[in-house]
């Protein structure tokens, strides 16, 4: 299969070039270029161009993703992640291509138990609402996939920026957002087996944790000296509004990535065995 990855150069984008690369046909491209395509998503020419060459399938990972980053600026935000997703589905209808579209928890507010494929949309934050506007623009046509993720974590080949957190002397979490983290190296292999699938899925981990708990478990066992500070809605920096609980659940299909300390067996090694008692 020929793939194409928009935004291979980030965190989730990289992970899915280097895993599915290994097999199938992957053409990955990023703003800059750095070993890659370069490609400015308002470039709706190029964008054409590259969807017409050959490709059965574009991942599309790119984006404004930071959400303090998306609130303060929201028409760039929109600029990044809604305006060009008309001529990106033109071009891949004109194509006979699928969209892979991957979206996010954050389209919905926290304030549900749970969230499955068929909950209603009610983003609270302006990243929120152009994932939103954008999983509409997709829904709009027949035969493409919108794959919701929640925090996702692990080890990407070139854009490191969940464990660059943790060589930070503090680091702040939240006691009071929890969801079911994914361990990036799930992500590739749930793709590739629900590759037939058009719609809405949601794909997510086992567990369901705080981002406080999460952070701890990662510190300890990477053994980083950082001191985990927690902080919740009352003292944190008011930034975005955040939603705090955010389960996604499936009525799709029984794909879930590994628990939290399986994930950590394969990223940092199993941990150390106690002594024996004496
Ligand atoms: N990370 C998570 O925990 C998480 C959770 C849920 C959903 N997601 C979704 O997963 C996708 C990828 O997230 P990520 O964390 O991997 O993001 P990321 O690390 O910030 O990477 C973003 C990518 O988008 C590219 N990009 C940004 N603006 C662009 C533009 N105008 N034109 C072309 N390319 C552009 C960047 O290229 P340059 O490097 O050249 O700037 C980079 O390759 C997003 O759709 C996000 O909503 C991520």
């Amino acid at each position: 299969m020929r793939i194409l990855i928009l935004g291979a150069s980030g965190f989730v984008g990289g992970a899915l070039h280097a895993q599915l690369g290994a097999r199938h046909d992957v053409v990955g491209t990023s703003r800059s270029g750095n070993g890659l395509v370069p490609l400015d998503l308002a470039d709706a020419d190029a964008v054409r161009a590259l969807v017409a060459d050959r490709v059965d399938v574009v991942i599309h990972a790119a984006g404004i993703v930071d959400l303090a980053t998306a609130q303060r600026d929201p028409e760039a935000a929109y600029a990044a992640n809604v305006a060009p997703m008309a001529a990106l589905l033109d071009a891949i209808d004109d194509a006979g291509a699928k969209l892979v579209y991957l979206s996010t928890d954050n389209v919905f507010d926290g304030t549900r138990e749970y969230y499955d494929e068929i909950a209603l949309r009610t983003p609270i934050n302006v990243y929120g609402c152009t994932k939103a506007a954008a999983e509409q623009l997709v829904l709009a046509r027949a035969g493409h996939l919108v794959a919701r993720l929640p925090l996702v974590y692990g080890r990407s080949p070139r854009s490191d920026k969940f464990l660059a957190r943790f060589t930070a002397p503090t680091i702040e979490a939240r006691t009071d957002i929890v969801c079911n983290p994914l361990y990036l190296p799930s992500l590739a292999p749930m793709l590739e087996h629900l590759a037939d699938e058009t719609g809405v899925v949601h794909l997510a981990g086992a567990e369901t944790v705080s981002r406080y708990e999460l952070t701890t478990r990662v510190r300890d066992r990477l053994g980083a000296p950082a001191r985990i500070v927690p902080t919740d809605n009352d003292s944190a920096p008011p930034d975005c509004p955040r939603p705090r609980r955010l389960v996604l659940r499936s009525v799709r299909h029984t794909l879930t990535g590994p628990g939290i300390d399986a994930a950590l067996d394969d990223l940092i090694g199993p941990a150390p065995t106690p002594p024996p008692a004496r």
